[in-house]
């Protein structure tokens, strides 16, 4: 296992380059499945997420090719349609090629994801979606079995206790797609991955109207034709950067990336006395002019503040003039990060889904464990402003959704190596 070693009292000059995005990649990948022609994505980024699920629709009959950024898969065999444990464990976003396993070839086995690092990850809204298209579900030996003759189309309600299902739509989705009849999912995910996902499967001859609203209705189709999409920016990923810059009062401009999908964002950034400044159609530039601002913010899905940068915001508040709350509403339990950054110097006070961060002017280096992947970016920004030298041990969790993030922020004056344990 890796570990980086960080030295601090940094103030990160200059510009980065988002990747293409990995949440819009994965259930991408998994429309090969739908389809007997090719399915050819572009500006896939190469992460350990990504190589995980190209290993398991390796295993569902899929021949793949990849050249640089684009990826190439074509199913030859459909013998196998079992997602195993081995796999599945590792990579729970393996879950999204249920939907599409059940509509191509009407019978898909997959593992029951486990839990992870944030907390429980439920999938009974997808199999509440799959089975109102009719179809029949049971558990066996931990994996769920799903079978149907052919799907057929209805109205159903995805949404569930914590708002709607980003994994739970896709799934869907890409199950009324071949489903006979017209499907309309309400309270559907309007995360600009799943926008992606729909506008690729349209270009294959899926007929899904309502992108981007929480209504989707789909007209079932025979077949799908050959599927070609560049992936959207990584949100999140750019997200990370701009928090990145902010906390080291830095100044720098990120690149390929579209702040359209970060409204909720920018505007809490600015709130916290952050210059978030659009530069042309697909860059921004950070600056902190003055004192770090306290600010309240709560999680929820989009166009809310992201779960997935909830940890990274922390961190720039641990070092406001003030006292923050940060209300988690999408994983309760998604306070990993709270533990390490106490042992950093931060003054946080967890109760419930509520941390109370009350900011300090610096933070100190020190050993710090990663666990799920984004509080663990939220740790490299910590280190990088801390005094003194930082270790962050199990870094795999960082390699699971950021491309070698140490060469990413090398260029901007981190001193950042990346050490085998
Ligand atoms: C996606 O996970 C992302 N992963 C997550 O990013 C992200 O945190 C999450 O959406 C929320 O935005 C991918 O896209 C690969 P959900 P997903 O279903 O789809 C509950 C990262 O860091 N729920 O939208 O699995 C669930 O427990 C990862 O890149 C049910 O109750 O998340 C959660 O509280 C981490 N029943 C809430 O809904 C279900 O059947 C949102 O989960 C499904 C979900």
């Amino acid at each position: 296992m890796d570990k980086f070693v960080i030295q601090g009292d940094c103030q990160l000059r200059g510009e980065v380059f988002v990747s293409g995005a990995k949440n819009a990649a994965l259930p991408l990948l998994a429309t090969a499945l739908l389809t007997d022609h090719p399915t050819t994505l572009h500006r896939v980024p190469d992460l350990a997420d990504i190589r995980a699920l190209l290993d398991l629709l390796g295993d569902l009959g899929c021949d793949i090719s990849r050249d640089g950024e684009t990826v190439t898969l074509r199913v030859t065999d459909e013998s196998n349609s079992h997602a195993e444990y081995e796999r599945v464990r590792k990579m729970r976003a393996s879950i999204c090629v249920l939907g599409p396993l059940v509509a191509k070839r009407g019978y898909a086995r997959v593992s029951m994801p486990g839990g992870c690092a944030i907390g429980a990850r439920p999938i009974d809204l997808h199999l509440k979606g799959l089975k109102a298209l009719g179809a029949k579900i049971h558990l066996e030996g931990g994996d769920i079995v799903v079978t149907a003759d052919r799907l057929k189309g209805t109205s159903l309600f995805l949404g569930g206790p914590f708002g709607s299902t980003v994994l739970g739509t896709a799934n869907v989705m890409m199950a009324a797609v071949l489903a006979e009849g017209t499907t309309i999912i309400e309270s559907a995910a309007c995360e600009p991955e799943i926008a992606d996902l729909a506008h690729a499967l349209n270009t294959a001859g899926a007929k899904i109207r309502g992108i981007g609203s929480p209504r989707l209705t789909i007209e079932g189709v025979e077949e799908l034709g050959r599927i070609e999409r560049t992936v959207i920016p990584d949100r999140i990923e750019a997200g990370t950067f701009m928090m990145a810059a902010a906390a080291t009062r830095g100044d720098v401009i990120v690149r390929d990336m579209s702040l359209d999908h970060l409204m909720a964002v920018t505007e809490k950034m600015r709130e916290a006395g952050i210059a978030v400044d659009p530069v042309g159609e697909t860059a921004v530039h950070i600056a902190v002019p003055g004192e770090l601002k306290p600010v309240d913010v709560t999680t929820q899905p989009y166009p809310g503040f992201p779960t997935d940068l909830q940890a990274q915001l922390m961190t720039v508040l641990a070092l406001a003039d003030g006292n923050s709350a940060v209300t988690e509403r999408i994983y309760p339990d998604r306070f990993m990060h709270v533990s390490e950054l106490l042992r950093m110097g931060a003054n946080i006070r967890k109760d419930g889904a509520i941390a109370i961060v009350t900011g300090q002017p610096e933070l100190f280096g020190a050993p710090v464990m990663a666990s799920d992947l984004r509080a663990s970016a939220a740790l490299v920004i910590a280190a990088l402003v801390a005094h003194g030298e930082s270790e962050i041990l199990r870094v795999y969790h960082i390699d699971r959704g950021y491309q070698r993030i140490e060469e990413k922020l090398a260029p901007l004056g981190a001193n950042i190596q990346r050490v085998a344990e």
